[in-house]
């Protein structure tokens, strides 16, 4: 393993896996991806003691550089094994400085990670403004080339809907786990599923299953609720969409009142922080639960695009796509990751899959009703089509 990531009294507000990957990617881009390199996440206290018998400084400060070997010598290409040295980081300050500055826990992590990283491979900001320049520039270009690297929007496929026809007739077909393995095999990289409360669809062994059965990623779309919550939390999902629910509805209506809810919302988050499960809100395209969503540690968002889909004027429909353009970029200027969907379909899906900022679309209905007549497979790969097409 080349880099090993361990925390030491301290939560990551974020997957550790997010992290990983955010440091694999440096490491890749710098040419030294077969090097080893340490990160340890401390708490501040631990952090006091290491500034004071490293550099002498009183107190704790964000992150600390130890290189293996001083300049070149780390890059020896003979030598059997490769070490880049050691990157310790305070969580404490991370978080505080993430509040003090508005960015998400994640942006200030990987920023704090790839200061780390230059410091070990020779940059120095104290050397001078020429030098703290060049580093501030490098650090810029990596945590930009990250999210761009995200770019080509993917497909995730909700199928639920399939869930749905089978309870019409209250027997055990057509299965939506099926259904998950034909949509894997034509080229999705997610599954959606939606266990409501009323269990009007997916059902329990629905949702079991799937994840025991899917090779890509599975998206968890729920209510906050008590029930759920303990069954989300068994099932492991790869990310949980937290959406408002309410039994009379056809679909999710509306967004997730974030900014309303912040204590309750902010507790469910931490305990699937808990178990290194990243969340997402559905929510309204607005500044104001952006910025409630970032404040309670979300990782991600899911833009709802329900109003945009059922925009009955050009000029509506135009006013709707801007609206989620905004806030996809706001999001994203808030370390904010994007997700979108509700509504989408084969004719107004691909200008929402051109927004730079959205990593994935969630779709469900159309593509399911589409497979009546053209098969399941045939309706996810040209729904991929429209989706690459637009993000390339
Ligand atoms: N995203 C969320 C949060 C949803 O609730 C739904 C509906 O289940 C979807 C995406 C998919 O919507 P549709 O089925 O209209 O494509």
């Amino acid at each position: 393993m080349a880099i090993s990531l361990q925390t030491k009294d301290v939560r990551l507000p974020i997957a550790q896996a997010h992290a990983e990957d955010f440091a694999q990617f440096c490491l890749t881009r710098m040419g030294v991806a077969g090097h080893n390199l340490n990160i340890l996440f401390i708490n501040d206290e631990e952090m006091t003691w290491f500034n004071k018998n490293y550099r002498d400084k009183v107190g704790p400060t964000n992150v600390l550089s130890f290189p293996f070997s001083e300049g070149a010598d780390a890059f020896i290409e003979n030598l059997p094994v490769h070490e880049l040295g050691d990157i310790v980081i305070s969580v404490d300050t991370a978080i505080r400085e993430a509040i003090e500055y508005g960015q998400a826990p994640e942006y200030r992590l990987n920023w704090l990670i790839i200061h780390g990283i230059l410091h070990l491979m020779g940059y120095d900001h104290e050397r001078g403004e020429k030098d703290a320049r060049k580093m501030e520039d490098k650090e810029q270009e990596f945590l930009h080339s990250y999210v761009r690297r995200r770019k080509m929007t993917h497909l995730a496929i909700n199928v639920d809907h399939v869930a749905t026809i089978r309870q019409a007739r209250g027997i055990n077909s057509p299965d939506p786990v099926a259904a998950a393995a034909i949509c894997e095999m034509a080229g999705a990289s997610g599954i959606v599923t939606h266990l409501r409360e009323d269990r009007r669809h997916i059902q329990d062994r629905d949702a079991l299953l799937i994840r025991e059965t899917i090779k890509t990623k599975l998206n968890f779309e729920m209510g906050a609720n008590k029930e759920i919550i303990k069954f989300a939390l068994n099932l492991m999902p790869d990310l949980v969409t937290l959406v408002p629910e309410k039994r009379a509805e056809l679909t999710t209506e509306g967004g997730l009142d974030v900014a309303g809810q912040m204590k309750k919302l902010g507790k469910t988050v931490e305990k699937f922080a808990a178990k290194d499960i990243p969340v997402a809100f559905f929510i309204d395209p607005t500044s104001e639960q952006l910025h409630a969503a970032r404040d309670i540690g979300a990782t991600f968002v899911e833009l709802h695009t329900g109003r945009y889909c059922d925009a009955t004027t050009e000029a509506e429909r135009h006013h709707e796509l801007q609206l989620i353009i905004a806030a996809a970029q706001e999001a994203s200027e808030l370390g904010l990751r994007v997700n979108a969907g509700n509504g989408l379909d084969y004719h107004n899906a691909a200008p929402i899959a051109a927004i730079d900022a959205i990593e994935e679309l969630s779709i469900g209905h159309s593509i399911i009703g589409r497979a009546v007549f053209s098969g399941l497979d045939q309706a996810v790969r040209d729904m991929l089509h429209i989706v690459q097409q637009a993000s390339k």
